[in-house]
């Protein structure tokens, strides 16, 4: 792409019987970057992803999808793996993943030997002429991304992935983002699962009640929030206490608060001189979930719930 972007959208908006869904949403999307679109349920995620790839028009605003104005134009480049999944049961697993690719333009002869190269390489081997009726949910769905990107597409965008996966095929699924990522593809990818985004993403939107919170790196959504240190002393009295930050709160014995602009240093000296023990002191850079709740606020945070491993669905 001339300006470098696999996704640009400006402006989206969508309602829904007068309700709106999706309230002017700008997305930009390096090319070859895993991206990854954050929000709790009813966001607008999935209806800002149908919009993008043309499968609804947006009430307003603009998208260029791998430069095309029109998104349809790029279908056979582009891979998509809906939020709502589904395989013929009878259709075996090679099948599945062969009439994907020829609904994006690849040859079923070619669909059905890249098909059992990725079932083999990933440990499925014995599954290339078992019917998809007989496979684990995990399983069919794994069958479903391998359709998803059998026809190599530059772009792959994959709604709520991780859903529905155990802790396994989560991790497989990562290692094959990161792979796809590799090999020069653009992923995107919804969830509300803070953790996966963290662990994956270059790049990020928090999108809370169809708004753009924040969009930019992983590392730029953390340093909205300074470190937090913790800090537990033997005697909890004396004169260093005047040098803990005015907003310092005690705690079950530990003084908790924000890194002051000054550093430690001022405090370390006060608690040194005055004798105070320290029994324990961290210093700890927010996670990608602490600075969830400052961006997208409480609420949002509440109903996205904490990063939990493996979580199935
Ligand atoms: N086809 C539709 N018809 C009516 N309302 C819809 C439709 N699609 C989505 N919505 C509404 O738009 C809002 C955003 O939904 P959605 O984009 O699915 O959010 P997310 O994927 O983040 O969970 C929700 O309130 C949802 O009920
Ligand atoms: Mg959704």
């Amino acid at each position: 792409m001339p300006n470098g972007l696999a996704i640009e959208a400006r402006g989206l908006f969508k309602a829904f019987d007068g309700k709106t869904a999706v309230d002017g949403i700008d997305i930009r999307v390096p090319e070859g970057s895993i991206y990854g679109i954050l929000g709790p349920n009813g966001a607008g995620k999935t209806t800002t992803i149908r919009m993008l790839l043309g499968i609804i028009d947006p009430d307003r605003g603009e998208r260029t999808l791998l430069g095309h104005a029109n998104p349809l134009e790029a279908a056979k480049i582009v891979g998509y793996l809906p939020e709502e999944r589904g395989l013929y049961p009878a259709m075996t697993a090679r099948e599945s993943i062969a009439f994907m690719g020829a609904l994006r333009g690849l040859p079923l002869s070619v669909g059905r030997a890249r098909a059992a190269g990725l079932l083999k390489d990933n440990g499925l081997g014995d599954y290339v002429d078992k019917p998809v009726k007989t496979l684990s949910k995990g399983m069919a769905q794994t069958v479903q991304l391998f359709g998803t990107i059998v026809h190599q597409p530059k772009l792959i965008v994959l709604d709520e992935p991780f859903s529905g996966l155990d802790a396994i095929n989560q991790g497989r699924l990562e290692t094959l983002i990161r792979e796809e990522a590799a090999a020069g593809a653009t992923v995107i990818f919804s969830t509300h699962v803070i953790a996966h985004a963290e662990r994956l993403c270059e790049r990020i939107a928090i999108i809370a009640r169809g708004k753009v919170r924040f969009e930019g790196s992983v590392a730029d959504a953390r340093d909205r929030l300074r470190p937090q240190v913790r800090l537990t002393t033997r005697s909890d009295d004396g004169p260093w206490r005047s040098a803990l930050p005015a907003r310092a709160k005690l705690e079950d014995g530990v003084w908790s608060f924000e890194l002051p602009e000054g550093g430690i240093e001022p405090l370390l000296r006060a608690l040194l001189d005055s004798g105070a023990g320290i029994e324990d002191l961290s210093i700890e850079r927010p996670g990608l979930h602490d600075a969830f709740v400052a961006i997208a606020g409480g609420e949002a945070a509440r109903e996205m719930g904490q990063p939990i491993p493996g979580d199935v669905e």
